[in-house]
């Protein structure tokens, strides 16, 4: 592999419970039930999709207003949380395999649907590994259309085959498989089955893994 392609929220960073208490306290704000399992369904997905998804689930219609206010209300609980940042709440294993990444001398990108990524990265310090950053301020879909990634590869001067994504969400790996990019899935096998192998953080993958994909 010749492109390594990571998404932020859930791989790198434990971010992902931050969204889902920021999403779970806007709902019920408006009186819309938020169970985990539809979490899973927003994990990768863009903010303007996510309260489009559970505005659908709770049958609601609003003004074009509302929901520029409730996306910012959304957005300042989840700066709120995320402020305090530190490096301590970077992913197990995680600095390892992108200090191992850079000794072997291939290209890393990031591939988030986020537009709070350049802030995170810097908060827990990781953006100097970053040769290509790709986030929701540079795309126009979002996953799991592959366009977050195929920009990443295109900005690596990667191939889209010799490209390998670290993904947390369905949607994610889906627009891996789709731009025909290897997908690693971070997280639990029977949600991400969509990908070629699975594990549940970079700590769990055995130590010839990362030798492996860097020579495929
Ligand atoms: C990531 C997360 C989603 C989040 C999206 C937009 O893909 O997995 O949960 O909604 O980014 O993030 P933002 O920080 O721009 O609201
Ligand atoms: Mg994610």
């Amino acid at each position: 592999m010749n492109g390594f392609i990571f998404d932020l929220d859930g791989v790198i960073v434990d971010t992902a419970k931050y969204h889902y208490l920021a999403w779970k306290n806007l709902a019920n704000s408006i009186d819309i039930e938020f169970t985990e399992l539809q979490n899973e369904e927003l994990k990768g997905v863009s903010r303007v999709k996510s309260l489009e998804k559970i505005l659908a689930w709770g049958n609601k219609t609003i003004s074009e207003t509302e929901f520029e206010a409730l996306m910012k209300k959304k957005n300042e609980e989840y700066l709120n949380y995320i402020s305090t940042m530190t490096s301590s709440e970077i992913l197990p294993g995680v600095q390892a395999f992108l200090e191992t990444i850079k000794e072997a001398n291939k290209p890393i990108a990031l591939g988030s649907a986020s537009k709070n990524a350049r802030y995170i990265l810097d908060r827990v310090e990781l953006r100097p590994y970053f040769d290509a950053i790709v986030d929701g301020n540079d795309v126009s879909t979002a996953k799991p259309n592959p366009e977050v990634f195929i920009k990443a590869a295109q900005t690596i001067n990667c191939q889209a085959k010799e490209c390998v994504v670290f993904e947390d969400s369905v949607s994610g790996i889906q627009a891996a498989n789709t731009a025909q990019m290897y997908a690693v899935g971070i997280g639990e096998q029977h949600i991400l089955f969509e990908a070629q192998i699975v594990f549940n953080d970079f700590k769990s993958m055995p130590s010839n893994f990362i030798t492996e994909l860097i020579k495929k």
